[in-house]
């Protein structure tokens, strides 16, 4: 199923002063996408946003904000998320007593759920969710920090998902968060996501546009040699 690509700039490497004027400037170079690190100094060692912040953007964003939750416990904060005008909620499994129950409380919002797996978070974590997920977020780092080095041994991992995926036949996004740059997004894209998270590698250019369509070329040129692979072993 050949769904557009999708870019998604972390909003963790914008100048947090100007935050609604970082959000329209990045909506006009291309986003498809704002995504928005919630981090609590516990999950993860960094401490960054909350609901009122996301409500601030909101104005501000003709896409859909894409919450990232590091954060634990998570149930208390979607109902405020969901307010806060968030489309998507993601939330790590290790961070959640009940996942289905709060895969569950996430839809009863209107808000598309989706799971992170950390690097090393093993993919039976999907067994017996994947068919309830909006989305897949795959970490390529570990999550905390902006700025990282994309982690290698996640491009087998993508794959393996995008076959999940695949074998359920529904549309279920798979996106790739953490070091993604133009010079490895065909790779990222050739493995089967189909959404990238770059909060440097867009927000660290000089030219928002320019970033966002090398990483999208990048990503769609794998997509193609995936693509062209796999008809030719159908063939
Ligand atoms: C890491 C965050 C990422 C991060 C991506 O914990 O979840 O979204 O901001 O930043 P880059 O693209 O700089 O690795
Ligand atoms: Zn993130």
């Amino acid at each position: 199923m050949e769904t557009r690509l999708r870019i998604a700039p972390s909003l963790l490497s914008a100048d947090f002063a100007r935050l609604g004027e970082e959000v329209r400037a990045v909506i006009a170079a291309g986003a498809d996408l704002i995504h928005f690190d919630v981090m609590d100094n516990h999950y993860v060692p960094n401490l960054t946003v909350g609901p009122i912040v996301c409500e601030a953007i909101r104005p501000h964003a003709s896409v859909p904000i894409d919450v990232h939750l590091m954060v634990k416990p998570v149930d208390a904060l979607i109902p405020m998320f969901a307010k806060a005008g968030a489309s998507i909620i993601s939330f790590h499994p290790e961070a959640s007593e009940h996942v289905d129950r709060t895969l569950q409380l996430i839809r009863s919002h209107g808000v598309k759920a989706g799971l992170v797996l950390n690097p090393a978070t093993p993919l039976h974590c999907l067994d017996h969710v994947l068919e309830q997920l909006d989305l897949v977020l795959l970490m390529s780092v570990n999550p905390g920090f902006g700025g990282q080095s994309f982690i290698e041994h996640v491009l087998p991992k993508i794959e393996a998902v995008r076959r999940r995926i695949d074998a359920t036949g529904r549309d279920i996004w798979l996106e790739v968060d953490g070091g993604v740059k133009p010079d490895n997004a065909r790779r990222i894209g050739a493995a089967g996501a189909d959404t990238l998270v770059a909060g440097s590698a867009v927000f660290g250019a000089g030219h928002y546009a320019d970033a966002i369509r090398r990483i999208r070329e990048e990503a769609q040129a794998g997509r193609a040699q995936r693509a062209a692979a796999l008809e030719k072993v159908s063939a």
